[in-house]
């Protein structure tokens, strides 16, 4: 690609914002390596910006220089990820085609009608808390961030009851919490036959839910969805529309109980509880890098030339860190000067499709939290943690904390 110094993105050995700031340093877009496929990163806030709205730049896979697409190790989270075929990987006429079925239903208005049941799912997760002995460790990811955007997401779709118990298993895997099972082929091949079974039960038995939603457009307008685009539009829905939130609800947790001062700025009611989702949005974003645009010709961006074909690597965590864009103190987490904007659902065509969720759970999940349990704090330092093992995760594996009396 160029004589550059190409860095090595690995998340088994990363320090993810130490490592960003080396990034941003190198330049706007810097060579890298991420799971052996060689790409351009993004990772300033105004480069990442232009990278998610230039006309250049596209999603379609088939722009991606095929020598290079061909060598990509499969079996990564890139390559699931840039072969899917859902509307994250189309653009123009067909990304609108796939994403207009589902726009309606995720309307900031729609998902503020969802607010109480919400609050139901949060207050029974808190009422289990509460059982438990108060000066015990418990790991809030595993039992409160992780059961919580699930059980929404999967009402939401329509997962029948009983077949929560498997799926939330295999999706356990697939989001690294606590799990036998490792996330691999078997993992993804078993989750996918499961999903299949759920559309083709609500096929013969309609419900009032995304899954019918989407069968009855399929059949009333065939030609619009095909079978493959319907299981990979669930596929989506079911994966993005938890994993991430888990991130964002256990990053929140952690930054408030380790950041002095923080919590009290809610608890007096200084700052709003969506004050601290946005901050924590930027400052520790629950995506740390996502694959793939590709330039579909010769183009400069900030001043770096891209051949056609080459990748660019969304560097999402960064952009929230960047000092050109929050100023000198953009590693501090402060929530009473939450960002006026940042980029953690993307921006332009491709934006975040269930960010107004994700935003009302978390803030639903915070407040819910933090009212119930006042005498809570962490049961371990932030730097014993472990991170995710993942290239596109933020997050620790676990979060313990004592709820206290
Ligand atoms: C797209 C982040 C939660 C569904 C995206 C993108 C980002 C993102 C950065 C854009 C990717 C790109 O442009 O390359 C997040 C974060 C979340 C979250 C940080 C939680 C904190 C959710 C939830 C859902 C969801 C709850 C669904 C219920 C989607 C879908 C897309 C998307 C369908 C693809 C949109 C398109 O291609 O048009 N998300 N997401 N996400 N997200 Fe989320």
């Amino acid at each position: 690609m160029t004589e550059l110094i190409r860095f090595i993105i690995d998340p088994a050995t990363r320090d993810l914002h130490a490592d960003n700031e080396r990034l941003r340093e190198a330049g706007p877009l810097v060579p890298v390596t991420a799971e052996g496929v060689d790409a351009w990163a993004a990772t300033r806030y105004a480069t990442l910006l232009t990278v998610l709205t230039h006309p250049d730049m596209t999603r379609e896979i088939q722009y991606w220089d095929p020598m290079e697409r061909d060598n990509a190790p499969p079996g990564t989270a890139i390559t699931r990820i840039v072969t899917d075929i859902s509307m994250l990987n189309a653009d123009g006429e067909d990304h609108r085609r796939l994403r207009a079925p589902l726009a309606a239903g995720f309307t900031p208005r729609r998902i503020e009608q969802l607010r109480p049941k919400i609050a139901a799912i949060t207050a029974e997760l808190i009422d289990r808390l509460a059982e438990l002995p108060p000066d015990e460790p418990v790991d809030l990811r595993r039992d409160f961030a992780y059961p919580l955007p699930r059980e929404v997401i999967s009402e939401m779709i329509g997962i029948p009851r009983e077949h929560q118990d498997r799926l939330h298993e295999l999706t356990d895997a697939v989001a690294q919490v606590s799990s036998d099972l490792e996330d691999g082929p078997e993992v993804r091949g078993a989750l996918h036959a499961l999903l299949h079974r759920i559309i083709e039960e609500r096929r013969r038995t309609p419900g009032e839910d995304l899954i019918t939603d989407l069968i009855t457009l399929r059949e009333k307008d065939g030609g619009r969805l095909s079978e493959s685009e319907l299981f990979a539009t669930i596929d989506l829905l079911f994966i993005a529309g938890h994993v991430t939130t888990v991130n964002l609800i256990t990053n929140a947790i952690g930054a408030l109980l380790n950041v002095p001062g923080q919590l009290d700025l809610l608890r007096s009611g200084q700052c709003p509880f969506s004050a601290a989702v946005e901050e924590t949005l930027r400052w520790d974003s629950p995506i740390a890098y996502f694959p793939f645009r590709y330039a579909k010709r010769d183009v400069e961006i900030d001043g770096v030339h891209l051949r056609a074909g080459e990748p660019v690597l969304a560097c999402f965590a960064s952009s929230g860190r960047d000092p050109d864009q929050y100023g000198p103190d953009a590693d501090r987490f402060d929530i009473s000067d939450p960002p006026a904007s940042h980029l953690a659902f993307g921006h332009g065509p491709h934006f975040c499709l269930g960010a107004p969720l994700a935003r009302v759970e978390a803030e639903v999940a915070l407040k819910a939290l933090f009212t119930a349990f006042p005498g809570i704090r962490a049961a371990a330092p932030p730097e014993e943690l472990r991170p995710l093992d993942t290239l596109l995760g933020n997050s620790t594996r676990s979060m313990p904390v004592i709820l206290g009396p």
